[in-house]
């Protein structure tokens, strides 16, 4: 036995694998992008053929996988059945890691772990998800799904079946920014679940079930649902920093601000920031952006402390007409990019991830028998 190599809780500062899909030393960058740069010149079909193909598309391969993926774009009938018959309250992102787990007894290529059928498949879930979502939405209120579109990007096409009406632009160019920002982030938490279940030469779907799963915590992905619980209460700027000075007293965690690896701020948030200022005040709700404003100048000044992505998505989401619970299954249907290039990359170059761990049990003892137990 090998002997037990630094630890450090939470795998803090651990070096845990290479990749060559994102770094975060230098400012965020997917397959050597900017990430500002992607956000400002690239729509998000561009970024996820980015992401799963390693380039960015000319024109005819953006037109071949964006026909692959619309071809993609439905779910069998049993799976519809599955959404219909979930109880009612059902949290959609849970709906939406049960799709992901059934989906895979009916994808011919399961169990083919080659890079060509995990690019297959990836493509196929990157189709699939946004259907999920917006069907368990429908179902969950006793409406009819809407026939997704094969004349739309994922963006338009999303706001298209969830609401059955033709997108605005200004929502579609918002909601596709949001989704380049989420889409890739190197060994956070869901990606490292997803590559620590393939390296045991699992399957796609399942370790993308599995990231579901990791992604649903308010210290990950769950974040983006809980900035409206903070900012509805609160209400008017006026009781903004009150708000913030008697959470931080009671040492309570403010969701949207911090990140385990940004300590000086996350620039995807100042990205967002404008567009989730934009979408407040087309609905004339600036209050959002100014309570939003007093909490990061407290943050910033007594905590050190900045947001993060999830600080504006919550707010632009809200400000979109967006129902809160659909907001971590927005940030699934980018991430599945990032979590499908992880997946192929791990089976690429496998080695199984199985660390060690500090043993703090009982000291040696030997068994008695059951008899002579007190
Ligand atoms: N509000 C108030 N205090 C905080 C916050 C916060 N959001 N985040 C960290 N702290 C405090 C901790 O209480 C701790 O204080 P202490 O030293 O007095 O005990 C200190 O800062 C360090 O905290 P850690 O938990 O060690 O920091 P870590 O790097 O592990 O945490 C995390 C990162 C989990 C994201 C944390 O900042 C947090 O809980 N944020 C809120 C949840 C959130 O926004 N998650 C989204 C992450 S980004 C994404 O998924 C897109």
């Amino acid at each position: 036995m090998t002997p037990a190599p630094a630890y450090s809780p939470g795998l803090e500062g651990i070096v845990a694998g290479e990749t060559g899909i994102s770094s975060v030393a230098d400012g965020l960058r997917y397959r050597g992008y900017e990430v500002p740069d992607l956000a400002e010149h690239c729509n998000f079909d561009e970024v996820a053929y980015l992401l799963l193909h390693g380039d960015l598309p000319n024109k005819s391969q953006l037109a071949q996988f964006q026909t692959r993926v619309h071809a993609a774009r439905r779910l069998t009938q049993p799976i519809r059945d599955l959404l219909k018959g979930l109880p009612k309250g059902t949290p959609p992102l849970d709906a939406l890691r049960s799709s992901v787990s059934a989906l895979a007894h009916f994808d011919q290529d399961t169990t083919d772990n080659s890079h060509e059928a995990n690019l297959r498949k990836a493509e196929r879930l990157l189709a699939q998800l946004p259907v999920a979502i917006c069907d368990h939405y429908h179902y969950s209120r006793g409406e009819q799904v809407v026939a997704a579109r094969q004349d739309l990007g994922q963006s338009a096409n999303f706001l298209w079946m969830l609401r059955g009406t033709e997108p605005k632009p200004e929502d579609v160019k918002a909601l596709d920014v949001s989704l380049i920002l989420y889409a890739e982030h190197e060994f956070n938490a869901s990606t490292f679940a997803a590559r620590t279940i393939v390296s045991t030469e699992s399957d796609l779907h399942s370790a993308i079930t599995g990231a579901i799963g990791a992604l649903k915590g308010r210290l990950h992905g769950g974040a983006n649902e809980k900035i409206m619980d903070i900012l509805k209460p609160i209400g008017t700027a006026d009781k903004a920093e009150k708000w913030v000075r008697d959470a931080l007293a009671k040492k309570e965690r403010i969701m949207g601000f911090g990140h385990r690896v940004y300590k000086t701020g996350d620039v995807r948030a100042g990205i967002l920031k404008k567009y989730a200022a934009e979408a407040c005040a087309r609905i004339n709700e600036a209050k959002w952006e100014e309570i939003a404003e007093i909490i990061e100048t407290v943050m910033a000044n007594e905590k050190k402390m900045y947001p993060n992505l999830d600080w504006p998505a919550g707010r632009l989401y809200y400000a979109m007409g967006l129902e809160i619970p659909i907001y971590t299954p927005i940030f699934a249907m980018s991430r599945i990019t990032g979590w499908s290039a992880h997946v192929i990359e791990q089976l690429d170059h496998n080695r199984l991830i199985r660390p060690r761990a500090i043993y703090t049990g009982p000291e040696l003892r030997s068994v008695k028998p059951v008899a002579e137990r007190g």
